[in-house]
């Protein structure tokens, strides 16, 4: 019985198999993918080498530009085999993709800055991230896309970041530094079971696209290299983030829909994310940050099973004066915390302007935020909620928390400024500006009972399979 049960569980969850027959072997793999393929070709098919040494820049792409043939005939993918690819940054030029990486294929980032193309700033953005003018390509760029899949058995992509974190904290670059993986102006995309390591900045980076899922990442980075979020969902609809694994020197999750004067006039919001069994590690960043580039707008954001250890703050707002947008609509229930500077944290003077022309009247609007469900220890200060003088942020609703604050904890364990909202069932006694509604409202700060489009995209189970000599 037991048997019968390990054998269904490594079938579904994929195989790594070698199959040896007289004369021939195969490669066979299942995976699980929004959409499969009818083409496939490996990476060595198009002169890759997995040296470590060997640029595989040229492979990657010339192989997914002759894929792209196959783009209305079912679709192609590619698969990179167990070993050592280094590659600068390549383009994903065709619809209808796979990139599937072995358990044991590494892609290391090429840290030849040549290797890297410099590309326009986004227009919601108006400049780099770290410099002004241009910045760096990510690793795997894609745009304009409908139905691509990276993934992989847990293959790994190293960003090699160091020296890009060098040159940054120097001061050396003239670009801003590049992400591993951003998807522009796409639909229907799948992030899944791959393991990111050391990037010179953020990780994933999903912006203008719609229908994204991102499961089971798992995302790592020393926590004093700087800027290297997890996953960054910017002005993308209908988008699932879930059982993923992160330490990261800066947010885990950080939700995002452009910048100051840039961002309101593009005015692409965030709205419709599901976050659900995420795991993080940030020391000095927020598991999932709202913000600070939000002036587009985010709404609807549901989070749920977030575990988080030793991260500065759980899920926190960060906004300006000049941002102008929302955050409104958010609805988290169930996290557990562990060793926080914050359990909850808003900040409504976060700066950090694009230039000097935003609007100084450009207010954002923060209301109806809602946490539920909620234990914490170890914890310095329960809370920091800090609203805007003239633009309260409104509507927050806590309820059935409770905090265990830590032996060198702040005296004053709630600090609220320019809020409003209520709080029930919530251990200690929360502050003024959020009155106690008594035990019988635990269960205020509702979370939407309906689901989203992107919670009933289900994957199927796809195959690779291929014969070699
Ligand atoms: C990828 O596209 C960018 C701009 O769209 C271009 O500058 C770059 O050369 C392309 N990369 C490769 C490897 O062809
Ligand atoms: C990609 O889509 C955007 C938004 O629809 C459009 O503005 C842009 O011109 C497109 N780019 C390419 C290369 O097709
Ligand atoms: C991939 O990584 C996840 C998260 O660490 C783990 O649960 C899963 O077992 C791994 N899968 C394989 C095939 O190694
Ligand atoms: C509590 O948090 C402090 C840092 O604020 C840390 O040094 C200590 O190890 C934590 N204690 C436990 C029991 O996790
Ligand atoms: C309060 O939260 C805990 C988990 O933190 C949960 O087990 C419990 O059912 C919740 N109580 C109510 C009344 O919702
Ligand atoms: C509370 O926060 C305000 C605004 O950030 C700050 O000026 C004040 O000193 C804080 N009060 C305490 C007791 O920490």
């Amino acid at each position: 019985m037991e048997v019968v049960l390990v054998l269904a569980l490594v079938v579904l969850l994929g195989t790594t198999g070698v199959e040896s027959r007289t004369a021939q072997v195969y490669e066979y793999f299942e995976y699980p993918a929004m959409s499969c393929r009818t083409h496939s070709a490996s990476l060595t098919d198009f002169g890759g080498v997995g040296d470590g040494t060997t640029s595989n820049t040229k492979a990657f792409q010339a192989a997914i530009d002759h894929l792209g043939q196959y783009a209305s005939d079912g679709g192609s993918q590619l698969f990179v085999p167990p070993g050592k690819w280094l590659t600068g940054s390549f383009n994903l030029t065709t619809s209808h993709f796979t990139l599937y990486l072995h358990k044991d294929a590494v892609l290391l980032a090429s840290q030849d800055e040549s290797e890297w193309s410099v590309i326009e700033p986004l227009p919601s953005y108006g400049r780099g991230r770290d410099t002004t003018g241009g910045r760096f390509i990510s690793l795997i760029y894609g745009t304009n896309l409908t139905d691509v899949v990276l993934t992989g058995d847990n293959g790994t992509i190293d960003g090699q970041g160091g020296l890009w974190w060098e040159k940054f904290r120097k001061g050396d670059l003239k670009y801003t530094r590049p992400y591993l993986i951003e998807i522009m102006y796409s639909e229907n995309v799948q992030i899944s079971h791959l393991t990111l390591i050391n990037s010179p900045s953020w990780n994933v980076h999903p912006v203008y696209s719609s229908n994204v899922l991102v499961q089971g990442l798992t995302i790592l980075a020393p926590v004093t290299s700087p800027n290297t979020d997890g996953i960054n969902p910017d002005s993308c609809t209908n988008t699932r983030i879930e059982d993923c694994y992160i330490v990261s020197g800066d947010d885990c999750v950080a939700v995002k829909s452009g910048w100051d004067e840039y961002g309101i006039a593009y005015g692409m919001p965030t709205k419709q994310l599901v976050i659900r069994r995420l795991t993080c590690i940030s020391p000095d960043s927020a598991v999932i940050a709202l913000g600070s580039e939000m002036s587009g707008g985010i709404q609807d954001v549901r989070a749920e099973d977030i575990v988080a250890i030793n991260s500065e703050s759980g899920v926190r707002i960060k906004t300006a004066v000049g941002r102008g947008g929302f955050v409104k609509d958010i609805y988290v229930r169930g996290m557990t915390m562990k060793t926080m500077k914050w359990a909850f944290w808003m900040t409504g003077n976060y700066g950090s302007h694009a230039d000097d022309n935003y609007d100084p009247n450009a207010l954002p609007v923060i209301q109806n935020i809602n946490y539920h469900d909620v234990v914490a220890e170890n914890v310095t200060m329960a809370a920091k909620l800090e609203g805007i003088s003239g633009d309260p942020f409104t509507g927050i609703c806590i309820s059935n928390v409770t905090i265990e604050l830590a032996k060198k904890a702040k005296k004053v364990p709630w600090n609220c400024t320019d809020i409003a909202g209520i709080s029930s069932g919530v251990v200690p006694r929360p502050c003024d500006l959020l009155p106690d509604q008594g035990q019988e409202k635990m269960t205020a700060c509702n979370f939407p009972e309906d689901s989203l489009p992107i919670d009933n995209v289900q994957a199927q189970i796809c195959t690779y399979k291929r014969k070699y000599l």
